[in-house]
């Protein structure tokens, strides 16, 4: 840390106050998983009916961060892990804001998943593991992008010749080739709602 940049956190209005304000305790929900998996689906649904219940929560995903503060990353392995790095550290500033997150990102690695989790504290950190299968996810092909990656016009697509391992033991694993959307959600909900409640 540069030493003329001074922590000012214990001057702030405390994270317990924002979310005694907020009437719930703000976590991480970080979804992992294959593109086309049905991370941000998920997210963005949970986002919906959490705010039906009186929870304040905000999708993080690459629509909202690879266009915005992760415009000038790529997917190369240190790209992929700078774009986490900084996901997880808007991720700390929301949490001190009361705000639950939903991150829905790939993170390919244990090792990308590892440094989220120890950045953001792993008291905060819940790990959903959205399964489906590459065979669903490349049928599914929501962005044409498995095509492109099948042909050789993206090179290092995830599943295909770029490495993603599976999470060892997830808080929660969906598969989203099983369930249907709003399972997905009552699911998600049902495991975090402890977590999230005052
Ligand atoms: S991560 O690996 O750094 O966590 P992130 O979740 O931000 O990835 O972005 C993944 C999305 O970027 C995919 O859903 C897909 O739309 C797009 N994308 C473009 N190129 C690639 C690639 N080479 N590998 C994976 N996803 C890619």
């Amino acid at each position: 840390m540069a030493e003329n940049i001074h922590p000012i956190f214990d001057e702030l209005i405390s994270r317990e106050k924002r979310e005694a304000h907020l009437q719930q305790k703000s976590k991480a929900l970080w979804f992992t998983g294959l593109s086309g998996s049905g991370k941000s689906t998920i997210a963005k649904n949970l986002e919906y009916y959490l705010f039906e219940k009186g929870f304040f929560a905000q999708v993080l995903d690459g629509d909202n961060i690879r266009s915005g503060i992760n415009n000038n990353l790529g997917f190369s392995d240190a790209d992929r892990q700078e774009n986490i790095r900084r996901i997880a550290e808007v991720t700390r500033l929301y949490l001190h804001s009361g705000i639950i997150t939903l991150n829905s990102f790939i993170s390919p690695t244990q090792a990308i998943r590892k440094m989220a989790r120890d950045i953001i504290g792993p008291e905060d950190f819940i790990e959903i593991y959205v399964n489906a299968p590459l065979e669903v996810c490349e049928q599914r092909d929501v962005k044409g992008l498995y095509k492109k990656a099948r042909s050789g016009a993206i090179k290092g697509f995830t599943g295909i010749d770029a490495p993603y391992e599976a999470p060892v033991n997830p808080d929660l694993e969906i598969k989203t080739d099983k369930l249907n959307i709003e399972e997905a959600v009552k699911k998600v909900f049902d495991l975090v709602q402890p977590y999230i409640t005052q």
